[in-house]
């Protein structure tokens, strides 16, 4: 009987997402099976919003950001009742598979399915890195470089002036996005949930770099969710030769076109997906480990912490 395949996407959209419902489709249709793309996640799962994809149904969106399946959070996905809907609807079209793009909420509803039946296949399409099964993420490279080109703008005012740029990322609890952006910025501070925040330290840092390096600027990246960065560039202000001056660079970080790194790791992660499904394999999600294609299962990377590259991390410290 030939099988078919439903690829959604869910949680936060992440650039790359396109092309990996790109590699997913033509992967899929060549090895002889039917795909549906589902509209807005698991909301259009449940309500039977999805349509039968071709080859042509995805030509010219690898290179586009966003996704053109929509995303959408469904809270109400872990009720025992809105997954059976998702299934009845699935039945109507003779749905045995799905391959889900997102992070660990995706995950989530993709291993509930797996439990009634579905063969389930995680692909990690978040910017904020924060998937334990793998070492990057679909997004995080391009979100990255859009934070760069970002502070390296903030840095030319910042220099002008004796200011220092507070600059907010996202990544959710991964301080990854902070981390890389702060050694390809050769800011000064990063603050990231891993290592914690104290605000005496983040000031005699400063006045450490303004008295004894004499720096005329200074950039400080802070991972969202910690701190108040209004009230850290005032502080900085108030007890500092610096001009505090906060930015919250804020969704723009999840837009534009894909890097060739997040088009090709996302193509190479939903082609790989598809031949775990062809050979059998179901409630895993793919990742990729020193340049090689993994698979882990789903319940695992739920529970297994994202590792924090203290080396990285040390290293930024030594150099900044
Ligand atoms: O998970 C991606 C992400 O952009 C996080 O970095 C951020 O915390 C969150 O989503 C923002 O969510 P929303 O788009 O719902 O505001």
């Amino acid at each position: 009987m030939k099988r078919t395949i439903g690829i959604l996407t869910s949680g936060g959209d992440s650039p790359g997402m396109n092309a990996a419902i790109r590699a997913v489709t033509r992967s899929a249709l060549l090895k002889g099976f039917e795909v549906y793309g589902i509209y807005d996640g698991y909301d259009g799962l449940v309500n039977g919003r999805f349509e039968r994809f071709e080859r042509e149904s995805v030509s010219d969106i690898l290179f586009r950001g966003g996704t053109i399946l929509g995303t959408a959070r469904l809270p109400e996905f872990v009720e025992d009742a809105v997954q059976n809907k998702a299934i009845e609807q699935m039945e109507k079209v003779g749905m045995d598979s799905l391959i889900v793009i997102g992070g660990d909420g995706t995950y989530r509803g993709a291993g509930d399915l797996c439990k009634k039946g579905i063969s389930c296949i995680g692909l990690p399409g978040t910017i904020d890195n924060d998937c334990p099964g793998t070492d990057y993420t679909i997004g995080f490279h391009t979100a990255l470089n859009t934070i760069v080109e970002c502070i390296d703008k903030l840095r030319d005012t910042s220099a002008s002036h004796h200011r220092c740029s507070v600059v907010q990322v996202m990544g959710n609890h991964c301080g990854d996005l902070a981390l890389y952006s702060a050694i390809c910025c050769g800011a000064e501070i990063v603050i990231t949930p891993e290592i914690g925040f104290n605000e005496d330290e983040v000031i005699s840092t400063l006045k450490h770099f303004d008295e004894t390096r004499k720096k005329r600027h200074a950039i400080v990246i802070l991972s969202e969710k910690i701190t108040d960065v209004d009230k850290l560039a005032k502080k900085i202000s108030a007890n500092t030769s610096f001009s505090g001056r906060p930015t919250v660079l804020g969704h723009i970080q999840r837009g534009g076109s894909p890097v060739p790194f997040d088009r090709l790791l996302a193509t190479r992660m939903g082609n790989y997906a598809v031949e775990l499904l062809a050979n059998g394999a179901t409630n895993r999600c793919v990742g990729v480990r020193h340049d090689d294609m993994i698979s882990t299962p789903i319940a695992q990377a739920l529970v297994q912490p994202k590792r924090f590259d203290l080396d990285i991390y040390s290293m930024f410290e030594k150099l900044a």
